[in-house]
């Protein structure tokens, strides 16, 4: 909030002559008909008369620093908001922080004759003793995309450029969903079955169940990036 000689932009040390000169100008301005509005003539009056009824120099460093004071414990509360969402979502579910997302290869689809629309699709991967490169869960943290988090696991999922500009990185998901900024690849009809890319995708949902490497899934192999140039991009 703005100190009365802030608003009326005067010198707290000004003197009386030049609080009289400040409002004059500011007044004039602050006037409807002189493209101001009723809300901010009333605050210059209020800020004029308070500096005539005796609102000093000291007031207004006053206000300053309690001002300051809130703002830096508003941000405070908010970074600790912002934390604390996370960390206690997690603690509740008593589980490490970020979204939990269960994974399952499409080469383990492949092999046990599943399909990706099967309904029990996680329950039967979940009691078959698949290899942790194929099947299970990692959390993943507001800051990472589904890729980063797959890789900080050790999982070593497919992708090429990292931008979203193909689709060597798709992943469909089952369960939950999966936010993109932007998509300059993916049909309108992949992106309503639930495909989408790792590289550039964040959860939007507390879980999520999603099967990765589909490059075999209609219309994917097309948008991939050849073997040779994905080997170069994802080395650079
Ligand atoms: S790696 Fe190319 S879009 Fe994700």
């Amino acid at each position: 909030m703005d100190t009365p000689f802030e608003i009326l932009g005067l010198d707290p040390d000004a003197d009386e002559d030049d609080l009289v000169a400040a409002y004059r100008e500011r007044i004039k301005a602050a006037h409807p008909d002189h493209g101001g509005s009723a809300e901010e003539f009333r605050r210059v009056r209020t800020a004029y008369e308070a500096i005539k009824e005796g609102y000093t120099a000291e007031d207004h460093a006053t206000d300053l620093q309690r001002a300051a004071e809130e703002s830096g414990a508003g941000e405070e509360r908010e970074g600790a908001t912002e934390t604390e969402r996370t960390d206690s979502a997690a603690a509740a579910a008593g589980r490490p922080e970020g979204v939990r997302v269960e994974y399952l290869s499409y080469a383990a689809l492949d092999d046990f004759g599943w399909t990706i629309h099967d309904d029990d699709l996680f329950e039967k991967a979940a009691e078959e003793d698949l290899r942790a490169e194929d099947y299970g869960e990692i959390f993943v943290s507001p800051r990472d995309t589904l890729l980063e988090a797959a890789q900080e696991h050790g999982l070593g999922w497919p992708y090429a450029c990292r931008g979203g500009a193909c689709a060597n990185c798709a992943v469909a998901v089952v369960d939950g969903d999966l936010e993109m900024p932007a998509n300059h690849v993916l049909s309108s009809e992949m992106m309503d079955n639930g495909i989408r890319l790792s590289c550039i995708g964040t959860p939007v949902t507390d879980d999520m169940k999603v099967v990765f490497d589909i490059k075999h899934l209609p219309g994917l192999e097309e948008l991939r990036l050849p073997p040779q140039q994905a080997r170069r991009m994802s080395s650079d």
